[in-house]
């Protein structure tokens, strides 16, 4: 006789074949229309409204995501309020769409703005208030709301704190924290998620939960679990970082293939540890192709006499003199790092003006690389089409926090990443030689990085790692698949997230190409 637990098993395993093998339901734009109405939901763009185009490109922060062979959505929503989007999760469901969910837009893989299935998207873009609360060092801060928002508000109220998250201010803050978040404050305070006391979440039945009623695991998942697989984070509730009033800014340039690469050698020794007051990354890209140049640009967090003497005895080579720095408060080295001018309020303004054609890879370096290989990487860059890399110390704060404390578990050990890229702008879409040229420069950097598995930042998302499309939900085992990707972005927490999400969400309502499944095993 089968006992209670196999009954629960086999109960579970054929409601899951159920799933796995009934066909997409139909979709019905009659129901979900009629089922937005009645919730009073006006702010509803269809395919065939005016402004839909506009809507749609609008944030799509990829162009080889913004292309006419792009599926793109039945409709676009713009909730107002987390009500708001509760009902269009229950609304979505019942006129049979997938949902994606889209905060800044800037998914490397856009997973917030297309589908193979019908869908449709929910943009945060109007959920995007920060309301400080400076008497306890927290705020709210809106799903929809971008870094540049987040920071623009915060120096507008305060001067002491500051936000540890990414450079680029048009990041949304919906799929930044979900991934990590990773920028100039994280070898003093670790990533944004790290930094994250409660959230908002909308889940796939349409309930609004808090940190207290989704329970810890499924907080624990949201911080760094990746975007788009667990619910709709309407608000996330921050710490506030102090910053102190002046901080330096420093930036040299150096040129030629023997000086770069002895620096950049020295740099995997200096950089990570550092104290934890300096981020110190270096930027490679030639200028052309018989040039090998770097930038090492960084910010203390502190003034410019302690960065002298610590950088004079710790990393002598570089050179920096009190010329390559400058004093100011953290919200102008924000400004400065955004690329966006001298005007403080362009921070808060969401739409980016750079909109490209672009390729990413990501890598973790544990072992410093050889003088050899960085040779040969930068003759590499040297090749057309100019591709650029990005070393990012870790260290300090990162190296202290435990690797299951958040899915994000690149932790102690990690001397860097690495993010490697390719842009280009190109009406004709994609183009196989900048693909080419990345695929090639990673294939050379195998054995100088992480092995077993080579680990790779969620956030800086790559396709080239795998991917779940539609056709694989009829029978194949999804666990299986995105354990492909997924154990190069969460290493051992990759078991814990599939836990739960199944706990969470079974029916994978929250889903992309490379989100965390449920699994029928459980
Ligand atoms: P987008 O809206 O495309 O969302 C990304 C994913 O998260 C999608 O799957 C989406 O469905 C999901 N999602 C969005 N909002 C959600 C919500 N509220 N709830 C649940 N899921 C949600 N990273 C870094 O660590 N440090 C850095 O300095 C930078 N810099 C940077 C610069 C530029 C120009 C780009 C394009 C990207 C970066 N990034 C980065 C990477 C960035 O963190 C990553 O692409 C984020 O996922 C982007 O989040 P958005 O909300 O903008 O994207």
């Amino acid at each position: 006789m089968a006992s209670m637990k196999s009954i629960y098993f086999l109960g579970t395993l054929s409601w899951a074949l159920f799933l796995l093998t009934t066909p997409a339901i139909s979709v019905s734009d009659e129901a979900f229309t009629e089922c937005m109405a009645a919730n009073g939901i006006k702010n509803l763009t269809s395919a065939s409204s005016k402004n839909y185009k506009i809507l749609l490109n609008y944030s799509i922060q990829n162009l080889r995501y913004a292309g006419s062979q792009i599926p793109k959505p039945h409709f676009i929503i713009l909730p107002q309020t987390e009500q708001q989007v509760q009902a269009t999760v229950t609304c979505a469901r019942k006129g049979g769409y997938e949902i994606r969910v889209r905060s800044g837009g800037h998914s490397y893989e856009g997973t917030s703005i297309t589908a193979e299935a019908s869908f449709v998207i929910i943009d945060l873009m109007n959920l995007n208030a920060v309301k400080l609360h400076v008497a306890t060092g927290t705020a709210w801060i809106g799903g929809g709301a971008t870094l540049g928002e987040i920071y623009y508000t915060i120096a507008q109220t305060t001067r002491g704190y500051g936000f540890s998250a990414g450079s680029c201010p048009t990041v949304g803050s919906g799929g930044h924290i979900s991934g990590g978040g990773f920028g100039l404050l994280s070898r003093k305070y670790g990533l944004a998620a790290d930094n994250v006391v409660d959230a908002h979440v909308v889940d796939a039945e349409g309930r609004l939960l808090n940190r207290k009623t989704m329970g810890e695991d499924f907080f624990w998942a949201l911080r760094g679990g990746g975007g788009g697989s667990w619910g709709i984070v309407v608000a996330w509730k921050i710490k506030l970082l102090k910053v102190p009033p002046t901080v330096t800014l420093f930036s040299v340039s150096r040129r030629g293939l023997r000086n770069v690469s002895t620096l950049l050698y020295k740099w995997q020794m200096a950089a990570p540890t550092l104290e934890k007051e300096f981020y110190l990354y270096a930027y490679l890209q030639a200028p052309d192709n018989r040039t090998t140049a770097a930038s090492f640009t960084g910010l203390y967090l502190g003034r410019k006499t302690a960065v002298l003497k610590s950088l004079g005895s710790r990393f002598p080579e570089l050179g920096i003199v009190a010329e390559d720095c400058t004093e100011m408060r953290w919200i102008d080295a924000a400004l400065f790092f955004s690329n966006r001018g001298s005007n403080l309020s362009s921070l808060a303004d969401r739409y980016d003006y750079n909109k490209l054609y672009f390729f990413a890879k990501s890598d973790y370096v544990r072992n410093p690389i050889p003088l050899k290989a960085l040779v040969g990487g930068l003759k590499t860059l040297r090749e057309q089409p100019l591709g650029s890399v990005i070393f990012d110390p870790y260290g300090g704060k990162m190296w202290e926090i435990a690797s299951d404390f958040t899915p994000f578990p690149h932790r102690a050990g990690n001397l860097f990443g690495i993010q490697y890229s390719v842009s280009w702008y190109d009406e004709n879409g994609d183009s196989e030689e900048y693909l080419a040229w990345l695929r090639k420069f990673y294939a050379f950097m195998e054995p100088y990085v992480s092995q077993n598995p080579r680990a790779a930042y969620v956030n800086y998302m790559d396709l080239d790692l795998g991917t779940v499309g539609n056709e694989l939900l009829n029978g194949t085992d999804l666990v299986a698949e995105a354990s492909k990707w997924g154990k190069k972005y969460f290493l051992d927490n990759f078991e814990r997230l599939v836990r739960v999400k199944t706990r969470v969400d079974p029916h994978n309502v929250f889903r992309n190409v490379q989100s965390i499944p449920p699994d029928i095993r459980f």
